[in-house]
């Protein structure tokens, strides 16, 4: 069994000092609402504000001091720079006061892994950041939320959490942002490590760990996004038996696009239609990263596509891969380069 900590309650009648935590709310399920408590569908995602998230979980109270600000209120089916930005920008500067001790996020599921490897790039801070949401909205039977919220509060206040980089705490797991993906649309498990397992479990707001993600993150991460206005434009191309997607390509490449992530078939191949017109783009300057559209496993360009530039996401989704890609687009145009921060991220 991996390590364990109590959560800070009391010990013999003493009070034990308590760890400072935000919460950040951005919107999502966790936020959602509808007017019958059977219903988990049909809801309004990003309704109920932080105070009202809050205040339906005392209980955190008896773990930290706790603040919360409202981020955004949302579906993160719309999720944008603009937001990750304010996001890592302000996580950065709360965590470099001694006030705060560490961040929770509440977050829409739906591109909950994408935001988390965002942040666990771009953030410079060993303090723990968690991110967490609900599959049910606040008002349904049996709603996930709370107990999702006191569990992500319960490991953002642990000190075993830190240096661990960004993590996603749902369904009594943590999962490190680098693996994590969703992978049901509706159930409450839905959030696995499908290359890697999950990371650790909370019960009874005991965390235990399995183990820790060895790709650099937070504070050995290359990445700097504190001074960044906005990101470089990066897409997904799906790939799919009798292709029809060439115009695909040529119209994902607008003349703003830096990058394309090929979610392709299997270990992560491309209908030749859909090739030849990618080799073309990148003799204009376009990175082309191939992952696959599987959900596991390591894509790996072979040795005749790298010569032509083609960058393999090793064990990436496209939607995480986008994510590295932005980001190594503000360090570097040239695909070896980029190729190698792949090899290393
Ligand atoms: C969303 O991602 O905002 C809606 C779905 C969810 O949170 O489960």
């Amino acid at each position: 069994m991996g390590v364990t900590h109590a959560a800070p309650t009391t010990t013999q009648g003493k009070a034990m000092i308590k760890p400072n935590i935000m919460i950040l709310a951005t919107g999502g399920t966790i936020a959602g609402s509808i007017d019958s408590n059977i219903k988990t569908t049909g809801y309004t995602a990003g309704v109920v504000g932080i105070d009202v998230l809050i205040n339906a979980v005392p209980e955190i109270k008896n773990l930290a001091n706790i603040k919360g600000e409202q981020i955004a209120n949302i579906d993160s089916a719309d999720m944008s720079d603009e937001i990750w930005l304010t996001l890592t920008q302000k996580i950065n500067t709360l965590l470099s006061s001694k006030e705060v001790d560490g961040i929770v996020i509440t977050h829409g599921t739906d591109t909950m892994e994408e935001t988390a490897f965002f942040l666990h790039l771009t953030i410079k801070s060993d303090k723990p950041v968690v991110l967490t949401g609900a599959m049910r909205p606040s008002t349904a039977m049996s709603a996930d939320g709370p107990k999702n919220l006191y569990n992500a509060v319960a490991l953002a206040s642990s000190p075993l959490a830190k240096g661990k980089g960004v993590m996603v705490a749902m369904n009594d797991k943590i999962q490190s942002a680098r693996f994590v993906s969703k992978t049901h649309a509706l159930n409450v498990e839905t959030f696995k490590s499908l290359n890697a397992g999950d990371m650790g479990y909370i019960l009874d707001g005991i965390i235990y760990f399995n183990y820790i993600p060895n790709y650099p993150h937070t504070q050995k991460s290359i990445f700097d996004a504190n001074n960044l206005k906005s990101l470089p434009k990066v897409d997904i191309l799906y790939s799919y038996a009798n292709d029809g997607s060439d115009i695909a390509a040529q119209a994902l490449f607008n003349g703003n696009t830096k990058g394309i992530v090929v979610a392709g078939t299997g270990a992560g191949s491309i209908h030749k239609n859909q090739k030849d017109t990618l080799k073309q783009l990148m003799k204009k300057g376009l990175i082309v990263v191939q992952s696959s559209r599987v959900g596991t496993g390591i894509v790996l360009a072979s040795e005749a596509d790298s010569k032509l530039g083609f960058i393999g996401a090793k064990d990436l989704n496209p939607q995480k891969a986008r994510v590295l890609l932005m980001l190594a687009l503000t360090k570097s145009n040239n695909p070896t380069e980029i190729a190698k921060i792949f090899q290393q991220y």
